[in-house]
């Protein structure tokens, strides 16, 4: 007798994708979807057969005991439904459809002729190049939000990585640096969407467009952001325009500039001696200065980090001032932060503009403001020394520190 149709998968490489049944049938699909390099999870069935068992005990894929639930499809990309009891088939198809995850009957390929092209376990029958057609025309597109972190491409997450190298397309923001866009495959097409050529930002309603476009066409988009993109980074917007409209998504967070820019100017941003508490404040328009708790903002062992911060430090400095924050509270402003060109300038309140301007200090720059900022003069590590008026607060080094890695 010869076996049952085997289906052609969309591009599921490194994706968890949901079998639903445990017999003959799930295994073949668990097969297939295991040479495809997906991540094949098993539900739905009161026991497995000596195959996927052993399969399930070698960890090769993951075994959801009980009934099916359709709670499970919140972290799939797939389903496949292989159940020898077609209620069961039916019922995760129709949850599948209500969470618009994409889904295939494989037991009854009449509906799903699209999805589903006949060959046998050679893979015989049909050619490469019309497998790729049949996969690209059913591959849901999906959008990534990716966090880039701050600009050292080492502080890139396995995850964010894995996005890039399977992305065919980036949306990316000025921020993100050279250095990690250069660690885009070949094939996958960039679009800047920080700011056009002639210096204007491109607008958020058409990264939103943009987004929907290129995932309306079947491609992995992958929206890359500086830093983390939940911070600071209109993540949020982005992921209710998605929601709105039905496309998959997923996010990897990136290291935010706050973390990064501490740990690169040698910054502990809660030493215990000085600060119990951190707080990330934007700072940069009439509207943001006018909305912020400027006397909670103003409390000593607390450290600010102020993004999008430069232009306006004259307002930063009057109004913490004028809440009660003490004229010789150190400051640090960390410019390129994690980058070769990184600079490090550290004074008090009382000066921060002028510091500022004294040093040219020009966006990227990121605010720590609070004493441990201090102790940037004798923590630091990487690149130049802090440009800095401000004394050591430690005794000559006892030890040299390292030179970076990267
Ligand atoms: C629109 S916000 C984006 C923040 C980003 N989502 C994050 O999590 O870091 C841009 C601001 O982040 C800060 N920033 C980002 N990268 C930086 C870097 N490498 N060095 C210093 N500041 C940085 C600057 O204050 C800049 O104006």
């Amino acid at each position: 007798m010869s076996p049952a149709p085997i289906a052609l998968y969309p591009d599921l490489r490194e994706r968890p994708v949901l079998v639903v049944g445990g017999g003959a049938a799930a295994e073949r699909q668990v097969q297939a979807l295991l040479a495809a390099g997906a991540l094949p999870r098993l539900g739905g069935a009161p026991a497995l057969t000596p195959v996927l068992q052993a399969w399930a005990d070698a960890g090769r894929i993951q075994w959801l005991r009980g009934r099916f639930d359709g709670a499970w499809l919140d972290a799939v990309w797939y389903l496949v439904a292989a159940s020898d009891d077609p209620a069961v088939n039916r019922q995760a198809l129709q949850a599948a459809a209500a969470q618009r995850v994409l889904a295939q009957d494989a037991t009854g390929a009449a509906d799903t002729a699209a999805a589903t092209q006949a060959t046998d376990d050679t893979g015989d029958g049909i050619g490469a190049s019309a497998a790729a057609a049949t996969a690209q025309a059913i591959r849901p597109g999906t959008v990534t939000l990716v966090g880039a972190g701050p600009g050292d491409p080492g502080l890139l997450t396995l995850n964010a990585l894995r996005a890039l190298r399977n992305a065919d397309v980036v949306l990316h923001d000025r921020l993100v640096s050279a250095a990690i866009l250069e660690l885009l495959p070949g094939t996958a097409e960039r679009i800047e969407v920080g700011k056009s050529a002639s210096g204007h930002s491109v607008r958020q309603e058409q990264i939103h467009a943009l987004m929907l476009e290129h995932a309306r066409r079947g491609r992995r988009v992958v929206r890359l952001k500086g830093g983390d993109p939940f911070v600071f980074g209109r993540g949020g917007e982005e992921l209710e325009y998605l929601r709105t409209h039905g496309v998959p998504y997923a996010v990897v967070p990136g290291i935010t500039a706050a973390l990064a820019c501490a740990a690169y100017a040698g910054i502990p941003l809660t030493h215990r001696e000085h600060a119990q508490s951190l707080r990330l404040v934007t700072a940069h328009c009439k509207e943001s200065f006018d909305t912020l708790d400027w006397a909670a903002l103003a409390q000593e062992r607390q450290t600010l980090a102020v993004y999008m911060g430069v232009a306006g430090l004259d307002t930063v400095r009057e109004r913490l001032l004028r809440a009660g924050r003490a004229a010789d509270t150190p400051f640090a402003l960390v410019e390129n932060g994690s980058r070769p060109q990184q600079r490090v300038v550290v004074g008090t309140l009382a000066d921060l503009p002028d510091t500022a301007r004294a040093h040219q200090v020009r966006s990227p720059a990121l605010l720590i403001l609070g004493e441990v900022a201090a102790l940037a003069t004798g923590l630091h590590w990487f690149g130049a020394a802090p440009l800095s008026a401000l004394p050591s607060p430690f005794p000559k080094p006892a030890v040299p520190t390292l030179a970076h890695a990267a």
